[in-house]
């Protein structure tokens, strides 16, 4: 069936033969041509499809992988998760970012744990009100591991969308958003819901990219707006270019050669419970020193680190201190000297692990390239 709304021309799917439809030419090409194989299909274990989906939320497949096979080897299970420190989580989450997935992750296990019985609910709502779960992601698990109908709406199926139909707009308006998900539903197919969902991300992934989409392999090819116009350049319209906003930090690299002073970050914000350099300039080095058992030998030279988050710009300023220690304990609840070996599986974030890597022994770096 073919309706025409707000210009656009939509193909719903009422009927299973419509082989034509929207989702059929998706389910199609899923089953010949998606992926079939990722580590998070063919199970119906909704704690690996909800694991999956959280480390994908903002997170290519390719990155994605090796830390997932990490995480379930050391929880297999959402007890394991439950009762696990979030330090030991948040040591396995190092380097994949958007820490804050990894605490809500924690938290989210605990709180079915001790209100579901260990078990995910099967309804999309109550899926949805969980910590740490949006709409759509909610929708993922509501489809892969519970077989049911429901739309999802990620980066990659927004591109699709906006494309296939040529909808006007920036994509993360409230506006627009609201449109995308009535679409969304509306397309919805009533059998291969499965396929139907994985097709529609692995079209966004593989296909629809953002830069040059191969749109010669695309199911959607003859009926896509975009294509017709020669428009998949400009939709969607590239993120309104505003400059991000930039902070600066000034921290103290403290080490021996052998360990490093580091501090545990406060359990909420950027960062939070992750180990980071302790903040300070020249004139607290010396003191810093000696309130975690080392004596201050000698300065370095200061050197700044960019980082970008998805909403400001941080430039960190690193002075290198050499201290001897002098005894193990770094003194206060929360700091440690950290061993240099250590540093590759400890919970830091990437560039904090990028600093201690460039600042190291050619040893220690052999084994940080290792992880
Ligand atoms: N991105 C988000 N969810 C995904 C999934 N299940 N498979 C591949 N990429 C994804």
């Amino acid at each position: 069936m073919r309706l025409e709304s707000n210009n656009l021309l939509i193909m719903t799917n009422s009927s299973v033969d419509d082989s034509d439809s929207f989702a059929s030419l998706v389910i199609l090409w899923q089953l010949r041509h998606g992926r079939h194989d990722l580590p998070w299909q063919n199970t119906r274990d909704a704690y690996r499809v909800w694991l999956s989906e959280i480390m994908l939320q903002q997170t290519q497949v390719r990155t994605v992988r090796p830390y997932y096979a990490r995480f379930l080897d050391r929880f297999p299970d959402m007890q394991a998760l439950a009762v696990a420190p979030l330090t030991s989580v948040l040591e396995l989450w190092s380097g994949l970012g958007y820490y804050a997935r990894a605490r809500h992750l924690h938290h989210c296990a605990q709180t079915l744990v001790h209100n579901h019985a260990g078990r995910f609910p099967e309804n999309l709502e109550e899926i949805a009100q969980l910590p740490g779960i949006g709409r759509s992601t909610a929708a993922a698990i509501t489809v892969f591991a519970f077989g049911k109908r429901a739309a999802i709406l990620d980066g990659n199926v927004k591109r699709v969308l906006v494309r296939c139909f040529a909808i006007e707009g920036q994509p993360s308006s409230a506006r627009l958003e609201r449109q995308l998900w009535e679409l969304a539903e509306s397309l919805l197919p009533d059998h291969d819901i499965e396929s139907y969902s994985q097709g529609m991300m692995d079209l966004g992934a593989t296909i629809c990219t953002s830069r040059r989409p191969s749109c010669d392999l695309c199911p959607l090819h003859a009926i896509c707006l975009a294509r017709r116009h020669n428009r998949q350049a400009e939709l969607p319209p590239p993120r309104q270019g505003k400059t991000l906003p930039q902070q600066r930090r000034q921290v103290l690299l403290l080490t021996d050669g052998r360990q490093v002073l580091l501090e545990r970050r406060p359990p909420l914000g950027i960062w939070g419970g992750l180990l980071t350099l302790p903040e300070g300039v020249a004139d607290d080095a010396s003191h810093f020193a000696q309130r975690h058992g080392s004596e201050l030998l000698s300065l370095g030279e200061v050197c700044t680190v960019r980082h970008d988050f998805s909403h400001f710009r941080l430039m960190i300023d690193i002075l290198p201190c050499t201290v001897r220690v002098l005894g193990q304990a770094a003194g206060e609840d929360g700091w440690q000297w950290l061993a240099c070996e250590q540093i590759a599986n400890a919970a830091l974030p990437t560039p904090i692990r990028k600093i201690l890597f460039s600042h190291l022994s050619p040893p220690d770096q052999r084994m940080l390239n290792a992880k």
